[in-house]
């Protein structure tokens, strides 16, 4: 029996991060085992989830990450690829808790599923939000083909400068990704060291950070909302993307009519 069953919530909040991986592998930013996701389930476990014996042994995190005792997570496993989560949630992804001391997780889910390799990243994002006391739950690391081209240039590396040409091709970009994209230099997947520095990254007031040369790290309340910014921010990449393959540079919209969107829609500044 799954761990699933008889239990609507967790369960509908798994099979969002199927449906997402879905969107992932279609739009081709989810090749082989790329990209991962993870997602706070503690507010939908129950005593009967808690009396549950671990299927494997405590797990260092690396981190001690102490806002996140007590809490479980749903986790893509890793080398487990998008197209087949969206069909399987629980054989390609599995739920761990995190222990008392708040420096190691085990597993309790259907089967032993290791955990996708950037748990340093996502489980210290985490920690982050919960301790500002943030409503954001999920965080969606992903590849998404034009905007990690725009990483492989210095200029857009510079603080800002592709947010504001990203907001300038179409107001929704702005209007849906008000805090911008921020920038992570490159460094090693899966390591420590990209873990703190996306964390420092969101601390600059970003939901969406660019990891140089590899991919993006989105986080917002679901993995749906986490998507829609990395949807609407790709968006615009392929719009600035085809304007320069027409062979312009595209004016994009004014600061002035940026300005007014913010105002009208009372965007965070
Ligand atoms: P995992 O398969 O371990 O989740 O890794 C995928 C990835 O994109 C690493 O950055
Ligand atoms: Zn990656």
């Amino acid at each position: 029996m799954s761990i699933l069953e008889n239990r609507k919530a967790l369960s509908d909040a798994v099979w969002q991060v199927a449906e997402a991986a879905g969107y992932l592998w279609t739009k081709g930013w989810a090749e082989r085992n790329g990209g991962n996701i993870t997602v706070n389930v503690t507010e939908h476990v129950d005593d009967d989830m808690r009396a549950m014996p671990a299927l494997s042994e405590p797990r260092e995190i690396g981190f001690v990450l102490p806002h996140l005792k007590g809490c479980w997570f749903y986790c893509k496993g890793t080398q487990k690829r998008m197209r087949d989560l969206a069909r399987d949630p629980m054989a390609n992804g599995s739920i761990i808790r995190i222990t008392d001391d708040c420096a190691h997780y085990e597993i309790v889910a259907d089967s032993i599923v290791n955990p996708t390799s950037e748990l340093p990243s996502h489980l210290s994002v985490h920690n982050y939000l919960l301790a500002k006391g943030s409503p954001y739950r999920a965080s969606l690391h992903t590849h998404p083909i034009e905007l990690v081209a725009m990483t492989h240039t210095n200029r857009f590396l510079e603080k800002d400068v592709a947010t504001n040409i990203l907001w300038s091709m179409i107001p929704e970009t702005k209007a849906f990704c008000p805090r911008g994209l921020g920038m992570v230099p490159y460094m090693l997947a899966g390591s420590k060291e990209l873990a703190k520095a996306t964390i420092e990254a969101i601390d600059d007031d970003y939901d969406v950070v660019m990891w140089e040369k590899h991919g993006i790290f989105a986080v917002d309340v679901d993995v749906m909302a986490a998507f829609d910014q990395v949807d609407v921010l790709n968006k615009a990449a392929q719009i600035y993307i085809s304007a320069k393959n027409m062979g312009f540079e595209p004016d994009g919209m004014t600061q002035a009519q940026m300005r007014e969107l913010s105002d009208v829609f009372g965007l965070p500044k």
